[in-house]
C-alpha cells in the first residue's frame, strides 16, 4: 500500500503504483506504472478519476485514511478508459449522493460499462466550473487526448492542471513528484519516460496538442503544477514537459536513423552492418533495432526519436516477415509524420518484401527514399558496398530533409 500524498494545500494524491505490470493492453511497460487519482478535501468534498479496478480496493483504502468515502460529494470523470475509470461503480457504492461530472461523450460512453441509471451525472463542457470551497475547479474538453471523452480539471487556486493522460510516464517508482524523481534517477530516464508515453499514445495527435496547449495557453491558466494520470507530477518543471509535448508535435527529433529490422537466416542483418556504418560514415547517428529481440513499444519510440526510418525484411513466402509486418501495423496506426524512410532486405527467389515495405510507406504518406535494396541469399563483398553506400546516400537525405525542421 502507497500512502496518499498532500500535493497542494488539502489536495492528494490518492492513486495506486503497478509495480508488477508489463503488458498494458499490448504496450510493454518495463517499468510499471501508477493510477493516479486525486482527492480534495475543501468543504464540499471532490474526488478526481478512480484508479484501475484491480486496485479499488487499495484506492479506496487511501481515501479512507483522509476521508470516509461516503463523504465524497463531487467526481470528476476525466477521461473513461479502463485504468481509470473501472473502479467508479466501487466508489458510487461507498458514496451513492455522489454527483458525477464527465463530457457528454465520456457519459455516453460510461453508460456502456455501468449501470448509470441511479447515479447523478452532470455533464460539463470547456469552460463549466465546480466551487467546492475554496477551490474552484474548470473543465476543458481535449477530445482525443486520449479518447473522445476526455478532458482535463484546471483547480484555479491551486494553480494546478490535472491533466489526465497527457503529460503522463508509464512509471512506477515511490517518487510522487518530479523533482523527487530525477534526484535519485535522472532527468534522461524521466524524460524518454515521456517520449515513449507519447510516441506509443499520442503519436496520431500531435496536431491536436498543439491546438489544444494553445487554447489552455490563451485562457490564460497560470500552472504551476501537471498532476498527470500516469507517473509523476510535475511540481518543478511543468513547463518542461510542455515544451517536450510542443516540440514532438511540431515535429522536432534527432538526426537519426533507426534501422529497425527482423531476420530468418542473418542476410537481412548481414546487410544492415554496411548500412549502419555508411551512416555513420555521413556523421548521422543510428540506433538498431531487431524486432523479435525488443518489445516493440521500444521500436516505435525509437523511430519516434529519429528522423530517419531504415525497415529491412526477409521475404517469407513471397511476404513480408512476420515481425516487420507487426511493426508497421503498429505504426501506420499512430500515423507517423516528419520522418524519410527506406527499406531494405534479402529473399531467396521471389522477393517482395522491400516492395511491401515501400507500399507501407506510401499507405503511411511518409516520404521515401526508393528503390531500397535487396540482395539474393547471401550479401556478397559487391552486395555489401551496395549497402554501404545505400546507407551512405540515405543519411545525406536524412540531413536534407532534417533541415526543414530546424
Ligand atoms: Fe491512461 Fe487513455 O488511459
Amino acid at each position: 500500500m502507497t500512502k496518499a500524498t498532500e500535493i497542494k494545500p488539502d489536495i492528494f494524491w490518492v492513486g495506486v503504483v503497478d509495480w508488477a505490470v508489463r503488458d498494458f493492453h499490448g504496450y510493454v511497460t518495463p517499468n510499471g506504472t501508477t493510477y493516479n487519482n486525486y482527492l480534495i478535501l475543501d468543504d464540499e468534498v471532490t474526488l478526481l478519476d478512480t484508479v484501475k479496478y484491480d486496485f479499488a480496493e487499495t484506492g479506496i483504502a487511501n481515501i479512507k485514511n483522509l476521508v470516509e468515502p461516503n463523504r465524497i460529494r463531487h467526481i470528476v470523470i476525466n477521461h473513461i478508459e479502463n485504468d481509470h475509470m473501472s473502479a467508479l461503480d466501487r466508489l458510487m457504492e461507498l458514496a451513492p449522493g455522489a454527483r458525477i461530472y464527465i463530457t457528454d461523450r465520456g457519459r455516453k460512453g460510461m453508460e456502456r460499462f455501468f449501470d448509470t441509471s441511479g447515479w447523478n451525472v452532470h455533464v460539463v463542457k470547456t469552460g463549466d466550473e465546480l466551487k467546492t470551497g475554496k477551490y474552484t475547479l474548470q473543465f476543458i474538453e481535449t477530445p482525443m487526448l486520449h479518447w473522445p471523452d476526455s478532458m482535463m480539471t484546471y483547480v484555479k487556486e491551486a494553480k494546478l492542471l490535472v491533466s489526465q493522460d497527457a503529460f503522463g510516464q508509464h512509471m512506477a517508482s515511490t517518487a510522487r513528484f518530479d523533482d523527487e524523481f530525477t534526484a535519485c534517477a535522472s532527468h534522461a530516464e524521466l524524460e524518454d519516460a515521456v517520449v515513449d508515453y507519447y510516441a506509443n499514445i499520442l503519436m496520431p495527435f500531435g496536431r491536436l496538442i498543439k491546438s489544444k496547449i494553445k487554447q489552455i495557453q490563451d485562457l490564460g491558466l497560470e500552472i504551476d503544477m501537471i498532476a498527470p494520470d500516469h507517473g509523476v507530477i510535475w511540481r518543478k518543471e511543468p513547463d518542461r514537459v510542455i515544451e517536450m509535448y510542443l516540440n514532438m508535435a511540431e515535429g522536432k527529433t534527432n538526426l537519426r536513423v533507426a534501422v529497425i529490422y527482423d531476420t530468418m537466416w542473418h542476410s537481412t542483418e548481414i546487410m544492415s552492418q554496411p548500412i549502419v556504418q555508411g551512416i555513420m560514415d555521413e556523421g548521422v547517428d543510428c540506433k538498431v533495432i531487431k524486432l523479435r529481440a525488443t518489445p516493440m513499444s521500444t521500436a516505435i519510440k525509437e523511430f519516434w526519436k529519429s528522423r530517419g526510418l531504415l525497415v529491412g525484411s526477409p521475404t517469407l513466402n513471397n511476404e513480408v516477415f512476420p515481425s516487420v509486418a507487426e511493426f508497421t501495423t503498429h505504426l501506420r496506426g499512430l500515423r507517423p509524420t516528419d520522418r524519410i524512410a527506406g527499406a531494405f532486405g534479402s529473399y531467396g527467389w521471389g522477393g517482395g518484401a522491400v516492395k511491401w515495405l515501400y507500399q507501407e510507406f506510401q499507405n503511411m504518406k511518409l516520404e521515401a527514399i526508393e528503390p531500397g535494396v535487396q540482395v539474393q541469399y547471401r550479401p556478397s563483398p559487391e552486395d555489401k558496398d551496395t549497402c554501404y553506400n545505400f546507407g551512405r546516400d540515405f543519411a545525406k537525405r536524412v540531413k536534407e530533409y532534417h533541415r526543414k525542421f530546424q
